[in-house]
């Protein structure tokens, strides 16, 4: 931001020298220390959430293919894995799901004794003080593999809410820490909230995907969690990547409803989006760096294309930059291990 007040060092500077700037940038450059010192944004191990996948049966540990170092764990390994990350020094997780059986209702999504609450109680009796984020829609479950209850090909939105809010239940009771709806449904955080506070957990927050984009980088993620759609797409609830103005308005609303904390998704194509929200609502915002976005960073990395380090680090900060204050990704592991 120039200066132009009289009086101002700015203007003084362009005067002393007959008209010409003498700013050089170069000088706060110059060296490690000197760009340590004026640095804008720093990424550290509290800003990062490891997205996880969880999985029936024991002794699994499957990658997922089109994300290398990503893999579905049976609970037992998950465990394993999850206490890596705590020594590692990440405080927070985000818990998928993918059930044995799927059907038409999504019914292990809120089953008392489902993939999700059973991994909960495990991880929370083991690592009390990780912060469990569980995820709550309905496609890892659903046969259709859409984010809602269906009829014919409509999705269908009021219906789906009470299944929302009962998974909801289920994992709060099984010790998750926050709730993290990913559906898309309209008006899902009024109904979550008014669930949790009439079972008691009122101090349960919820991490709402508010400003979710229908996004071809999701596509690794449905590979992951098993959760492609079998018809349409996901169109009619997922937000048009053309709007902007528009997630500022998810974002009102589902702050109305309750909402404690925001999530923009995509990241990388999305940027704008994050700072819009920034700059507009004071509330914590996540940004989600999707499975579609860690395979490309890792797909030409592993060619040699570039240095994954240097790249994944540069995400990380443009994520900050852009005034996200948490970090979902599938990079978590990595960056620790390089900050
Ligand atoms: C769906 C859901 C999606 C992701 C997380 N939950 C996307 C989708 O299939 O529509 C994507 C995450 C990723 O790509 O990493 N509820
Ligand atoms: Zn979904």
């Amino acid at each position: 931001m120039k200066c132009f007040l009289p009086g101002c060092w700015q203007t003084r500077g362009f005067k002393e020298s007959g008209g010409k700037t003498v700013e050089r940038g170069r000088r706060l450059r110059s060296s490690e220390a000197m760009r340590n010192m004026v640095r804008e944004n720093t990424v550290c191990v509290s800003d990062l959430i490891y997205p996880m996948f969880v999985t029936e049966g024991e002794h699994i540990r499957k990658p997922v293919l089109s994300m290398p170092g990503i893999c579905q764990y049976s609970i037992d390994y998950l465990l394993e894995e999850v206490g890596c990350a705590v020594g590692a020094g990440i405080s927070a997780i985000l818990l998928f799901g993918i059930p044995a059986h799927k059907d038409e209702i999504g019914s292990g999504a809120y089953a008392e004794d489902g993939i999700v609450p059973r991994a909960i109680r495990r991880i929370k009796e083991k690592y009390p003080d990780l912060l469990v984020i569980a995820d709550v829609c309905l496609c890892e479950y659903t046969s259709h593999g859409h984010c809602g209850l269906v009829r014919g090909n409509q999705i269908l939105n009021d219906e789906t809410l009470p299944l929302l809010v009962k998974a909801s239940l289920v994992y709060a009771g099984a010790g998750a820490d926050i709730i993290a709806p990913s559906d898309m449904m309209d008006l899902r955080v009024g109904a979550i909230r008014k669930g949790l506070d009439e079972a008691g957990f009122t101090n349960i927050p919820i991490m709402s995907y508010s400003a979710k984009f229908a996004s071809g980088y999701y596509g690794p993620f449905r590979e992951a969690a098993q959760s492609a759609p079998g018809f349409g797409d996901r169109k009619t609830y997922q937000m048009d990547p053309a709007n902007g103005r528009e997630a500022l308005r998810e974002v009102e609303q589902d702050i109305r409803e309750g909402a404690d904390m925001i999530i923009a998704k995509p990241a990388m194509a999305y940027l704008d989006i994050v700072r819009d929200i920034t700059t507009n609502y004071n509330i914590p915002v996540a940004v989600y760096n999707v499975s579609g976005e860690y395979a490309m960073v890792k797909a030409a990395a592993q060619k040699g294309w570039i240095d994954e380090k240097t790249v994944v680090m540069e995400n990380m900060l443009g994520f900050k930059r852009a005034g996200a204050r948490m970090i979902i990704t599938y990079h978590a592991m990595d960056v620790v291990k390089w900050l």
